[in-house]
């Protein structure tokens, strides 16, 4: 597969031209990957008008990913997250979302003004854990007529939901599939696929750079060859509207790169990691320990079952030189990929072996999920002056800005919602000190 971007940026790098355009470090620097890091030269193409380059590699992305068309964004999926839902709302901007969104999606809601309608799912469960069932999905459509309904799938915590009967059910309802697939890039190169463009969705977004070896910043927006054909027409400029004319190329030609390495036999590398970790798995399950059941490459281990407090458990990983996605009260959560090495994958594995487990004790728990009343609307809370107070004096004021753990960046409360006294307790729970509240 030709790799159009980082071909160009690999000739301007040797050619010795003199720079005499942005950025400012000319190609010279500390960094080392100065020399690729250009601006929308002659033969460079433009992300937002593609039609050289950039389009070339994207097209060879859409091929990968078989949808309509994928998009490039180099500022994440916090970009496409708005792009999808400014493309799937007009005049209707009634969204119905499962409630564990990230943060991006209360910021685009604020920008686009959405009517946001919360579907809830397993209220015990972790305020990140954004599962939700067909039938909630469907005793909602049939109370509301939305613009689309928004999933996120998988979460944080590896959970993943029935994209394929949700996908289903919104197309009887006449309604489109948007997904925040952050987290799974990799479904689509599973045999069979489990990706949401595969299992219908209409939209979704992809963080490359979380699960495939792309730098920070890459991500994908996929439309479906089954969604209708004016998003793809409007998409360039519905990603225009909220991003930076100085889109990264640095990033543009890691997507480029990308797209040779999944090509190259990926699909075997991965299958090869997904059963290496299920080794591990295996071996923490015989021994006794618990983890989630997640999407393949993830490890979530439930921390309760442990002997140790919370930072002796970040010491001892530490101690063992592993660094682990996030750790909170519940869970430590693990992500893995095929760049991983199979020693790494062992000192993972006995460094969580040599843990001792507690026996039995049940330790409390909080309540995962709360259902703040809405007092205004999440444009409104954004947009209106608001000042940070101490979570003690925030219990009957409105959430403004939403304050987050990050990660996962999941608001425990949206703006617009009251805080109430189950809202404090789980701030303070998570280490969250100060909130933002309308004044
Ligand atoms: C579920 C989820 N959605 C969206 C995002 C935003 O992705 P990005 O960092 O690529 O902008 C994240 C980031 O961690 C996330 O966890």
């Amino acid at each position: 597969m030709r790799t159009p971007i980082y071909d160009f940026l690999e000739k301007y790098a040797a050619s010795g031209v003199a720079r005499f355009h942005m950025p400012g470090h000319k190609g010279r620097g500390r960094l080392g990957a100065e020399r690729y890091d250009i601006t929308e030269i002659t033969g460079a193409d433009n992300l937002y008008l593609a039609d050289g380059i950039i389009e070339e590699s994207e097209n060879n992305a859409t091929r990968l990913f078989g949808t309509a068309h994928t998009f490039y964004s180099t500022e994440g999926s916090t970009l496409a997250i708005k792009a999808m839902l400014k493309l799937a709302t007009g005049k209707n901007k009634r969204i119905l979302a499962a409630r564990a969104v990230h943060k991006s999606f209360v910021y685009a809601a604020a920008l686009l003004d959405l009517d946001v309608e919360f579907i809830y799912g397993n209220d015990t469960c972790h305020y990140a854990d954004s599962r939700i069932s067909p039938d909630a999905v469907f005793a909602a459509l049939r109370e509301h007529t939305p613009a689309a309904v928004y999933i996120t799938s998988p979460d944080y915590l590896g959970n993943i939901s029935d994209v394929e009967k949700i996908a289903e059910l919104c197309h009887q309802f006449g309604t489109l599939l948007l997904v925040d697939n952050a987290h799974g890039a990799y479904l689509n190169f599973l045999n069979p696929s489990r990706h949401p463009i595969a299992l219908g969705a209409d939209m979704c977004c992809d963080s490359a750079h979380k699960t495939l070896p792309a730098l920070t910043g890459a991500a994908y927006l996929h439309i479906s060859k089954m969604a209708p054909k004016d998003l793809v027409y409007a998409a360039r400029g519905a990603m225009s509207l909220f991003a930076s004319t100085s889109p990264s190329y640095l990033t543009m030609a890691s997507l480029d790169l990308c797209n040779a390495y999944i090509e190259d036999s990926y699909s075997d590398r991965l299958k090869k990691t997904v059963s290496e970790l299920f080794r591990v798995k295996r071996a923490l399950g015989d021994a006794g320990i618990s983890f989630l059941d997640t999407e393949p490459l993830k490890l979530v281990l439930p921390l309760s079952q442990f002997n140790l407090t919370l930072s002796d458990f970040y010491d001892h990983l530490s101690k063992c030189n592993i660094e682990p996605e996030m750790i909170d009260s519940e869970y430590a959560v693990f992500m893995v990929s095929p760049e991983n090495t199979a020693r790494e994958l062992d000192r993972l594995s006995s460094s969580i072996l040599s843990i001792p487990l507690n026996n039995g004790e049940k330790r409390d728990t909080p309540v995962g999920v709360i259902r703040p009343k809405r007092r205004v609307s999440i444009r409104e809370a954004v947009f209106s002056e608001s000042e940070r107070v101490a979570v003690a004096d925030a219990v009957g004021r409105i959430c403004a800005a939403p304050t987050v753990a990050c990660p996962p960046a999941v608001p425990i409360v949206i703006s617009g919602e009251e805080i109430d006294g189950q809202a404090a307790s789980l701030f303070s729970h998570y280490g969250l000190q100060y909130v933002e509240v309308l004044r």
